[in-house]
């Protein structure tokens, strides 16, 4: 799934190794025992942690299952009382919808140093920033 999405610029290609090293940061959703979504949580810092690789299966779409594993996954940073979680996304109105605003990308000085570093768009970013604050 994130192949085919990485493909299509949509998301960030993750390595089979990479994908092993973070496991335990992934939910994923099943139907009928088949993964059908999935989505991660990376730590940028203290108080902050992205949503990463979330993507579904083009038959899961509009379902509510991505609702899900966005709400699996705020529940995981607040369980780790992390107070800020934020994706970098072109899916702009789910977010929204999830109770996210649009920030100032540049609010973010983790990122740059963590994963767009080996982003060939590193110099056109042309994705939103989306951040919502838990309490
Ligand atoms: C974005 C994605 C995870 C949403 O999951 P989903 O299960 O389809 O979404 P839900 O059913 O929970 O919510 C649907 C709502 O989100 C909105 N939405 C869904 N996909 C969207 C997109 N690509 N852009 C903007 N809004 C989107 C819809 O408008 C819908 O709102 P409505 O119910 O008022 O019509 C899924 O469509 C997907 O895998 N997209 C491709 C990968 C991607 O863009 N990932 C985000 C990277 S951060």
């Amino acid at each position: 799934m994130i192949e085919e999405y990485a493909q299509r610029g949509i998301m960030l290609p993750r390595s089979r190794e990479a994908l092993r090293r973070q496991l335990r940061h992934f939910v994923v959703a099943e139907v009928n025992g088949k993964v059908v979504g999935c989505g991660s949580l990376c730590r940028l810092g203290s108080d902050l942690v992205e949503i990463r690789s979330l993507g579904l299966r083009e038959e899961c779409k509009g379902l509510g299952i991505g609702s899900l594993i966005v709400e699996k996954l705020t529940e995981e940073a607040r369980k780790q009382g992390i107070p800020k979680i934020m994706a970098l996304t072109y899916a702009v109105s789910f977010f929204l919808k999830n109770g996210f605003r649009v920030v100032d990308k540049e609010i973010f000085p983790e990122k740059v140093w963590t994963d767009c570093v080996n982003c060939p768009k590193q110099h056109a970013c042309d994705e939103i920033a989306v951040l919502k604050l838990l309490s």
